[in-house]
This record gives C-alpha cells, sequence and structure tokens, in this order.
C-alpha cells in the first residue's frame, strides 16, 4: 500500500447518481479483486473507501461510486485531466478460487465483483452474477459482467426487470444451491440472508472509515467468539462464519 497520484482519464455518469471514474496509477499493478483505495477529495480531511471495480492494465483502474454525500459529489464533479491523491491498495479482498462461482451483489455492492468475476472467468471457471436494484432505470454493470461472458441474473424490487423482489428472491427463483460458494457485496441486512443460506463464501462489509489502514479502530466488526476485527485491515471482506453479520 502506498500513497500516490491518480489521473482522472474518464468520469461519466452510467445510471441516476451513480459514476464511473477511469484512474491512471501505478496501484493497479499491485491490486487485486475486492480491495479498495482511499481517496483524498479536495477540501475534505477524511479521505473516502472507494472500492476498484476492474484494474484494465498495470496502469489503470476503473471505479464506480454513488453520489452518496458531499463528498463524493465534488469527486462526481472533477474532470479528466484532474490528478487525485490516492492510498492504495487497501483491505483483503476476495480469493480468487478454482471452481465456478455465485457473485452477489446489491447497489453499489457490485462494483467490486466486476474484477472478482474477470479473475474466475480468465482461470476458465463459470460465473454466476446476481445483481439487485430497486428498479430498472438503476441497473448497472450487467453489461460490463455480460461481456467479461458472466451469467447475469437481474432482480428488482418493484419487478420492472427480471425477478421481482430481493437477490435471494432471484437465487431461490434461479434453483442456486446453497452448497455452491457465494461472494457478496451489498448492504448488512442482504448479506446476513446471503450468510444464512450458502453453506460457504466470502462477504465485503462496509464500514464508515477513518485511517483505512487498521490504526484507528474505527471501522470495528466482531468474531463470532466476540473478537475484534477491523474492516479496513482485516477485512473487507470475511469468509463467511467468521464474522458476526
Ligand atoms: C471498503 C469500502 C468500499 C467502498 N466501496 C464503494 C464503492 O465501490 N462504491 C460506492 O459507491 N461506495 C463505496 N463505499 C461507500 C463510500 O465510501 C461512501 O459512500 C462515501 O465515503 C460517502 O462519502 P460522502 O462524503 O459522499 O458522503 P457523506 O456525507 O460522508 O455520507 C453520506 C451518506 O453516506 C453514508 N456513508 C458514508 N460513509 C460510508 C461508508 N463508508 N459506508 C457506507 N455508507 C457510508 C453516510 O452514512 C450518509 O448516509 C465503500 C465503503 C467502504 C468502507
Ligand atoms: S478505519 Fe481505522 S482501523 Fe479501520
Amino acid at each position: 500500500m502506498r500513497n500516490d497520484t491518480a489521473l482522472i482519464t474518464e468520469q461519466v455518469m452510467i445510471a441516476p447518481d451513480i459514476m464511473r471514474m477511469e484512474l491512471e496509477t501505478g496501484i493497479a499493478a499491485d491490486t487485486s479483486c475486492g480491495q479498495f483505495i482511499q481517496i483524498l477529495v479536495p477540501g475534505y480531511f477524511l479521505r473516502r473507501p472507494i472500492s476498484v471495480s476492474q484494474v484494465r492494465d498495470d496502469n489503470h483502474l476503473s471505479l464506480i461510486y454513488r453520489i452518496a454525500g458531499d463528498g463524493t459529489r465534488v469527486l462526481s464533479q472533477l474532470k479528466a485531466g484532474v490528478t487525485l491523491d490516492i492510498f492504495g491498495p487497501l483491505g483483503h479482498g476476495f480469493p480468487v478460487i478454482d471452481e465456478d462461482v455465485v457473485l452477489i451483489g446489491g447497489g453499489v455492492g457490485i462494483p467490486p465483483l466486476i474484477e472478482t468475476a474477470k479473475r474466475h472467468i480468465m482461470n476458465g471457471h463459470h460465473v454466476t452474477a446476481v445483481l439487485g436494484f430497486a428498479s430498472d432505470s438503476q441497473i448497472f454493470a450487467k453489461e460490463e459482467l455480460e461481456s467479461l461472458n458472466a451469467e447475469v441474473i437481474i432482480a428488482t424490487m418493484d419487478g420492472s426487470c427480471g425477478v421481482k423482489g430481493t437477490v435471494m428472491d432471484a437465487v431461490h427463483e434461479y434453483g442456486i444451491s446453497k452448497e455452491r460458494t457465494v461472494m457478496a457485496c451489498g448492504p448488512l441486512g442482504m448479506l446476513r440472508v446471503i450468510g444464512a443460506y450458502f453453506e460457504h463464501g466470502y462477504v465485503s462489509l462496509e464500514e464508515r472509515m477513518a485511517c483505512g489502514i487498521g490504526a484507528c479502530m474505527g471501522c470495528v466488526a466482531r468474531t463470532p467468539e466476540g473478537d475484534t476485527l477491523r474492516v479496513c485491515k482485516d477485512g473487507p471482506v470475511f469468509e463467511i462464519g467468521k464474522v458476526v453479520l
């Protein structure tokens, strides 16, 4: 992990309030799937953690983020040619395993699953990606995942596209077995049901973060035995059963 500068080479809105930002940075060379970077947004003291959605090559990576508040709003207004101060890659990401996998993402939990899908597909494995959104106008990442040859299943809460309901409704409707290995990222409530259904797999947690390197204890999670974990350093990806959801 290190401090680096990152040149914005492109920034586009890909769905309402969802931005895709392409960065030129040497940090890309050391980044694996499910890791994140901390971005210093001009005018703000605390860095904002954002997952790497794709490593394009050793010098380029891609982020997908939601305009959630003031920091990400400022970030979304920056144009190609602006240089950012970033720190990373941070955390332990998803493992790349030697089998077919089911990836499940809700909203802005989806971005880290794209690089995860790519690495499994490059190793010759089949990837089923179940993506959950509020409605079809919010959908993003579907084409990106399909162009990587992932099988994409969509769930929307209002039924405007794909299965009506949650990602778990789609899992049941498509008969996805609880014995498959799952890798998931999204709201805690979603991860909880996924952790209860699938027998093995991994979940990526999101916590508010300050230092991002394990020093401030600002992002604590617990093991079932009551021990303390830091989401930024011990995670954000944890094996199902090793962390209380
Ligand atoms: C490891 C990690 C990876 C992340 N990856 C992504 C990603 O790939 N794409 C993406 O869109 N977002 C991601 N997030 C969430 C992102 O960091 C926050 O949305 C962002 O920091 C909000 O900053 P802001 O200044 O715009 O909003 P603020 O004004 O700080 O907050 C606005 C709203 O966002 C909520 N929020 C703030 N920080 C977080 C946080 N860390 N996690 C959850 N909610 C938060 C606040 O509670 C509030 O409701 C990630 C968070 C973590 C911890
Ligand atoms: S953000 Fe400081 S320990 Fe995780």
